[in-house]
């Protein structure tokens, strides 16, 4: 039986998303009137020191993907060292499935804007950048207002509320490459240089944009930073799992009911959020899902009791990403649904290393060639040796990531293969896609 409104409310846990449901709250007026730099003026009032330990006793973890401490990494940035410090946002959300930044930077621009004013003051950073993705355009826009209105009322800038503090934001927008989300590529575009990975170390935290030490975080971990202040890191770590505290803004979207922004305390299972959600559609059942993106392994129908927080997907044998949860059904296609997210790395690919640029190229010829009804039984061991080749072996995570629905694909429904090879089903693909793929 569906969740009634009450049941669903009980539920979430709106902190990130508590504003996107009034009206104008991305204007200044409506934000301040809704606690809106409220944590600023506390953070300025505090050593910056004593902000980075609040946000390390929060336990706030990166929301960006890889989950790393935020409060660690804003200890890694050396003092007195008598070089800029820069803050860099990553909005440039890419990832397959990915949707909470853009509604963030949307509704609720000015979170972040106060987030990156705080942050910035606790790294000792007179320069923060917004680096949005190229596509998004109308999140761009909204967060150029916001910034305009936020400076006009002296909150970044000059002299920040009297404090002494200077700080200049500038929002940046790349050109629409999913590559450029990876830190050390996202620098190297930001100085203006084509966007690829860098090696490391050195790692940003000492050597980061234009050789300074730089912090680099997602959106939603920015935005987390002034709740965090404001109310304090035992209330934040009151939320979530040991490990994994807070809450989590969880996208859904698939062969749900109602797909959107679900955000709830970090261990909800899948299960859970489906009924949020409103259930699988009618006439379908779930057979795999993704729990963050298309660069975490696949899971089943058997995986949705997992606690949905880092340690516990890990531990399923999958990784809580961006928290993308993508949802198919039995009337989905596993095998078609890997090449097409293969297609996307392909494309995507910078191509600064071999097995990311010529592994992928070479994945996606194989499973034209099997949705085509040509593949062949080695077909499966030349995917799987390729995965192996590109796997711990490219120069970024790209290549890695590309390998996971490949891998889990063939682990949990090697049957949907077979059937394409012993033509017990009909191609997805005909011979012209065949040989027009190039
Ligand atoms: C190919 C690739 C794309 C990425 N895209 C994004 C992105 O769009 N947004 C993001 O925040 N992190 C992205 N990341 C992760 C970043 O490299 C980095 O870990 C993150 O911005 C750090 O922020 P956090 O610690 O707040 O999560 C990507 C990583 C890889 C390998
Ligand atoms: S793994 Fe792919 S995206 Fe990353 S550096 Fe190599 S070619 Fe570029």
């Amino acid at each position: 039986m569906a969740l009634s409104v009450k049941e669903i409310a009980a539920k979430l846990t709106p902190v990130l998303t508590r504003r996107w449901t009034t009206s104008d709250a991305w204007r200044l007026e409506v934000y301040e009137r809704l606690d809106g730099y409220r944590a600023l003026r506390k953070a300025l009032a505090a050593h910056p020191d004593d902000l980075i330990q609040v946000i390390k006793d929060s336990g706030l973890r990166g929301r960006g993907g890889a989950g790393f401490p935020a409060g660690m990494k804003w200890g890694f940035i050396p003092q007195n060292d008598g070089k800029p410090h820069y803050l860099v946002i990553n909005a440039d959300e890419g990832e397959p499935g990915t949707c909470k930044d853009l509604p963030l930077m949307t509704h609720d621009p000015h979170a972040l804007i106060e987030g990156a004013i705080i942050a910035a003051y606790a790294i000792r950073a007179h320069r923060a950048f917004i680096y949005v993705r190229g596509e998004a355009v109308h999140a761009a826009r909204r967060l150029r207002y916001a910034a305009a209105e936020a400076h006009a009322a002296g909150y970044f800038g000059r002299d920040i509320l009297g404090t002494g503090f200077d700080l200049e934001l500038v929002i940046h927008s790349g050109a629409g490459a999913y590559i450029c989300g990876e830190e050390t590529a996202l620098l190297d575009s930001l100085e203006g240089f084509r966007g690829q990975p860098r090696l490391r170390p050195p790692f940003p935290a000492t050597h980061g944009l234009y050789s300074c030490p730089t912090v680099v975080n997602n959106v939603g971990t920015i935005a987390s930073v002034p709740p965090i202040v404001l109310a304090g890191a035992d209330w934040w770590k009151s939320m979530g799992t040991e490990k994994s505290s807070g809450p989590m803004i969880y996208s859904l979207s698939g062969r749900i009911n109602n797909p959107g922004q679900y955000e709830c305390s970090m261990g909800i299972t899948l299960r859970e959020l489906i009924e949020l959600a409103g259930g699988m559609q009618d006439g379908h059942q779930l057979k795999f899902w993704t729990p963050g993106g298309s660069s975490t392994p696949l899971l089943t129908a058997e995986h949705q009791d997992v606690p949905l927080d880092f340690e516990s997907v890990a531990a399923a044998g999958s990784v809580l990403g961006t928290t993308a949860t993508q949802i198919f059904s039995n009337k989905d296609c596993p095998v078609y649904a890997t090449y097409r997210w293969l297609e996307f790395y392909q494309h995507e690919s910078c191509g600064k290393c071999t097995p990311c640029r010529e592994g992928n190229y070479w994945m996606v010829q194989v499973y034209r060639r099997i949705l085509a009804g040509e593949g062949t039984h080695a077909d499966l061991d030349t995917l799987l040796d390729t995965c192996d080749n590109i796997l711990g072996r490219s120069f970024c995570g790209l290549g890695d990531g590309a390998t996971s629905p490949v891998i889990s694909s063939l682990k949990f429904f090697k049957e949907d293969y077979l059937d394409y090879i012993e033509g017990r089903v009909a191609p997805k693909l005909n011979n012209r896609q065949l040989v027009g793929a190039h």
